[in-house]
């Protein structure tokens, strides 16, 4: 129960890291507040994370319901295969949009609900693609990059409050779902050739589990992370490591 009567706002919660997450609060003893682009099975609120107006509508929804935020989770994220040749300014601006001005804006518009927490957390979604470089997801890569260190830049700033407002990135490598299809290259053939990859390259000879990557979330939401800010959680079977 590591996230008794803690409340918690899930972006992307539709998406496959997203449904473990709000299962994951949820079974900590959370309250798991999921949106995503339109509203459904496991989430509360449809949301644009683009859009500094959907943020408006779903913070004083949460304020409404809760009257304070004590965990964010920025997971909503877009994929984009492509080399610096491949990929077009509109395809670089369309992943950026998604990936570092939809966390820019979670961060700066929960920011009041989460000052009424005792023990606030954000943990936004980067990716082993905020570490190293890959030829060919530029875009990608160039957006999860952002996102580790706005996520310190934002820990500095939430240090100085009393109590602190928290932030970390969490690094997780390939997961099964609909990005590892992507990737694949063929999206009706789940991940075949993506596990062949993986295989050959991660130490641990796999892909992650989304559980695997939820757990390592919660930590970072719960108070047993209490002195952990502006770090960098890599859940990746050791494949940045080598
Ligand atoms: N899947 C992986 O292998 C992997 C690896 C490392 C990092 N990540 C990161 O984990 C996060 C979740 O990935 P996933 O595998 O669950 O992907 P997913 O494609 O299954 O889910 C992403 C969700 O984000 C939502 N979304 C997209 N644009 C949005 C917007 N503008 N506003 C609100 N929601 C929007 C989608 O509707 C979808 O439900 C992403 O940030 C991703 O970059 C994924």
């Amino acid at each position: 129960m590591l996230l008794k009567d803690r409340v918690v706002l899930i972006t992307g919660a539709r998406g496959a890291l997203g449904q473990a997450l709000v299962a994951a609060v949820r079974a900590e003893g959370g309250t798991a507040f999921g949106t995503d682009l339109t509203a459904g099975a496991g989430v509360e609120m449809a949301h644009d994370v683009c859009s500094e107006a959907s943020w408006t509508a779903v913070c004083a929804e949460l304020g409404r319901r809760h009257g304070r935020l004590d965990g964010l989770v920025n997971n909503a994220g877009l994929i984009h295969v492509g080399s610096i040749e491949a990929t077009t300014l509109e395809d670089f601006q369309r992943i950026m949009a998604v990936n570092v001005d939809g966390v820019f804006l979670g961060c700066k518009m929960a920011w009041p609900l989460l000052r009424k927490s005792d023990a606030a957390s954000i943990v936004n979604v980067s990716s082993t693609g905020g570490l190293v470089g890959s030829a060919n997801h530029v875009a990608y890569v160039a957006s999860k990059g952002a996102v580790r260190l706005m996520s310190k830049s934002v820990a500095l700033h939430g240090a100085s409050f009393d109590p602190p407002i928290r932030c970390n990135s969490l690094h997780p490598s390939l997961m099964a779902g609909h990005m590892a299809q992507v990737l694949s290259g063929n999206p009706d053939n789940a991940a075949a050739g993506i596990q062949e990859i993986v295989t050959s390259r991660n130490p641990m000879r796999r892909l992650a589990l989304t559980s695997e990557v939820a757990n390592a979330a919660i930590f970072l939401l719960s108070s047993m992370a209490g002195f952990v800010t502006g770090s960098e959680m890599v859940c990746d079977g050791g494949s940045t490591a080598q």
